[in-house]
């Protein structure tokens, strides 16, 4: 079977991982609304439009808030990425001399972050997962020290979707008065978070993954263990509050939100939330854990392919690595797009910790990435490339 697997050119997209696609109408729909019928400085001006706008960003509050039962809306902070909310955590929080604990399946977003605080003084532990990216909590709980100020745990890796013991960890991180920083770019609409059962003291979530909504939005819950008295903003700026004053505001979110914000964005993604919420994310899970027991089992079942990870659905998200023996990575992603039109990401994904800690440095993986709109249909013919692509290596 060495012919294109999709000669008619159909997208298979399967890079969920990255950024979900496509959306819910509803999402472009919200967004295009905001821009033709109310388009004004939300929290700003007086004016109704104004208000209508500020209803709209608080609107999206309230969605995420409710989504991951987080006590009170003000407590979401918006930025423009999961990113943006990490880093706000961690320059924010983190002083010379403290401690912080990781895990080795970090992205960059959180070991580029992390190394330059170690550079400026912080005290960094990385704590070892194992080949398939599981990781022990009690391991977590031997590194912590007197002065350990912050745990940072990604939910899910962004390679092998490995789920990570974060609710676990975070009892540990209450025992011992630590607080917890969950990274859920990969988790945030795709698996169910509740930041109070979880005891998650900060939420970095991204809006344009499995919450559908845009790029350029995403966030951070900061639960109420959290002194916000000591959090320094990444900016400061107006805010449409305490316009009086000279200096920034020190309530939430004013105080890590200056600048015009992203309403169109937040108004998209209030409407992606509110279609994850409706769907239902355990009805989300389930249709993306068969789709990934079926990859798992398709893909397994090839000559020459390795599966990284647990491989085993229930104990991963819908992101699925693998190699083909003999081929390059970069090669594979495009046979892949040219001759069987599906799209994926193959490489180290911004993730080196986690790539060598799986064995696959530097050469990478190619990475599958379902969503709630991947179909059986796709996944098989995805397989079925997979199988030509490994027997023409052969
Ligand atoms: N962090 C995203 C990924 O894993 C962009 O592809």
């Amino acid at each position: 079977m060495n012919g294109p697997i999709n000669p008619e050119g159909a997208v298979i997209y399967l890079d969920n991982a990255a950024t979900s696609w496509p959306k819910p109408p509803c999402v472009a729909e919200a967004m295009t609304r905001f821009m033709a019928d109310v388009g004004a400085n939300p929290g700003r001006s007086g004016h109704r439009l104004a208000v209508q706008a500020a209803r709209v960003v608080y609107g999206a509050r309230e969605a995420v808030a409710e989504l991951f039962n987080a006590p009170d809306p003000l407590r979401v902070v918006f930025g423009a990425n999961a990113t943006e909310a990490i880093n706000l955590a961690l320059h924010g929080f983190l002083r010379p001399v403290d401690h912080v604990i990781t895990s080795s399946m970090e992205h960059n977003s959180v070991m580029r972050p992390l190394r330059e605080k170690a550079r400026q003084g912080v005290d960094l532990t990385v704590v070892p997962c194992s080949s398939q990216g599981l990781l022990d909590p009690a391991d977590f709980e031997a590194a912590i020290r007197p002065t350990t100020r912050l745990i940072v745990l990604t939910h899910a890796s962004n390679v092998t979707g490995t789920l990570l013991p974060v609710a676990d960890v975070g009892r540990i991180a209450r025992e011992h008065d630590v607080l917890l920083l969950v990274d859920a770019a990969q988790t945030a609409g795709a698996y169910p978070i509740d930041v109070v059962a979880d005891a998650i003291d900060l939420l970095a979530f991204s809006g344009h993954k499995s919450l559908y909504g845009p790029m350029g939005t995403g966030g951070l819950v900061i639960g109420d263990r959290v002194d916000v008295a000591r959090l320094e903003p990444l900016k400061r700026g107006g805010s449409g509050s305490r316009s009086e004053r000279e200096e920034q505001p020190e309530f939430l979110p004013d105080l890590c939100e200056s600048g015009t914000p992203n309403a169109v964005g937040l108004a998209g993604l209030a409407a992606g939330v509110r279609w994850v919420a409706t769907r239902g994310v355990e009805q989300i899970r389930s249709h993306e854990m068969a789709l990934t027991e079926e990859l798992l089992r398709g893909l397994e079942n090839i000559t020459g392919v390795t599966v990284c990870g647990p491989r085993d659905a229930r104990r991963q998200t819908a992101t699925v690595s693998f190699t083909i023996a003999g081929a390059e990575t970069s090669d594979v992603g495009l046979r892949l797009d040219d001759d069987h039109g599906i799209m994926c990401r193959v490489g180290l994904h911004c993730a080196p910790s986690a790539h060598k800690t799986l064995g696959t440095f530097p050469g990478g993986t190619v990475r599958f990435g379902l969503g709630a709109f991947t179909t059986a249909e796709e996944v098989e013919t995805a397989v079925d490339a997979v199988a030509s692509l490994a027997g023409r290596t052969k």
